[in-house]
């Protein structure tokens, strides 16, 4: 047995390396709390371990890159896709996960605060995906972390893994990012997938259209921080004007649960749908796409239209989070 050194004595460990890993794989023990943290390089890299993961899924279906690693998914609000996402992605890589989905079941339901629940959670696992209904709250967790703290969506803050298998959608549907018109519609207020996608697109040369019902516009600090890069933006209230234009179509649902005056949403939460009639009028090689889940904005009748892109989208998902998943653990 090794002789004991007091806690004092024992060497300087990095906040967030794990011992035993690769050291020099790019990401290794980082936080992923917001896209504003990425350059088009490290896109490039993300994008080349999902294909590669894409490949080894079609092939072997499941395989040993995360062999004895653990990932704890917690989450504090409802979530389907990102939770189920990340639990199929960590399985397929040959790792478990400690599903906490629903957080009324744990400790937080005591009273305990989310630094303490991710000093627990951390002695268990290697990884933390944490989804919370307040923003900051995954910059808050990775401040008391040392194993890296993955955002699944802060309130209306971001959500930098759907936004990074939405820029994956886009390459892998339509090619190039450059170049393209990405129309966003809805509740472009309290959507954080569509906050997290306008500054990750921010790095690309895109024009950016806006709509949204008055209340719903898209938060006026986002677009001036857009301008200062010389993003090309423009606010529109309805679709018709930039339909012909559209290579992206990127439709999101009302946030019901965001608005404090549901009487404020029942104004709203039909505002626009997507229907047949809608694609007649844009281009034949262009993509529509919602992080989902859809509450009546793309109408059923398109889900066979080879334009509506939201089914592939969140299996593009699958292969982003195993490719995130193995970078922060330090084995790609
Ligand atoms: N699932 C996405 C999110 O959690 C979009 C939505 O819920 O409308 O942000
Ligand atoms: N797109 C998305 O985040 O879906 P869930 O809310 O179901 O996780």
């Amino acid at each position: 047995m090794a002789a004991f050194v007091p806690p004092n004595e024992r060497p300087e460990r990095s906040p967030h390396l794990p011992f035993g890993d690769c050291r020099e794989a790019p990401f290794y023990g980082k936080d992923i709390i917001s896209v504003s943290q990425f350059n088009r390089e490290d896109l490039e890299y993300i994008f080349g371990v999902a294909r590669e993961m894409r490949a080894m899924v079609e092939r072997v279906g499941t395989f040993d890159l995360l062999k004895g690693k653990i990932l704890a998914n917690l989450f504090y609000e409802p979530s389907t896709r990102t939770s189920s996402s990340f639990f199929s992605a960590m399985e397929r890589l040959g790792g478990s996960v400690i599903p906490i989905n629903e957080v009324t079941y744990s400790s937080v339901a005591k009273g305990e605060s989310l630094p303490d629940t991710i000093r627990t959670l951390e002695c268990y696992a290697d990884v933390i995906v944490l989804r919370h209904p307040e923003v900051g709250s995954a910059a808050l967790a990775a401040e008391y972390a040392r194993k890296p703290i993955i955002n699944g969506g802060d309130g209306i803050g971001e959500h930098p893994t759907q936004a990074l298998l939405d820029l994956f959608t886009i390459k892998e549907e339509l090619g190039e990012v450059d170049g393209l018109t990405v129309t966003m519609l809805g509740d472009l207020k309290y959507g954080r997938t569509v906050h997290s996608l306008a500054r990750l697109l921010s790095l690309f040369t895109v024009r950016l259209n806006y709509i949204s019902p008055d209340i719903l516009r898209m938060p006026p600090e986002l677009i001036e921080k857009l301008e200062a890069k010389g993003v090309s933006q423009k606010e529109y209230s309805t679709l018709e004007p930039v339909l012909a234009e559209t290579d992206v179509l990127y439709v999101t649902r009302v946030q019901k649960e965001r608005f404090e005056n549901l009487d404020e949403y029942e104004k709203v939460k039909g505002a626009y749908v997507i229907t047949p009639e809608t694609l007649e009028q844009t281009k034949d090689k262009m993509i529509v796409m919602h992080p989902l889940p859809r509450v009546g904005e793309i109408s059923l009748e398109i889900d066979a239209d080879p334009r509506a892109a939201y089914f592939r989208q969140m299996e593009y998902g699958l292969y982003v989070r195993m490719a995130l998943l193995a970078m922060v653990l330090g084995k790609a």
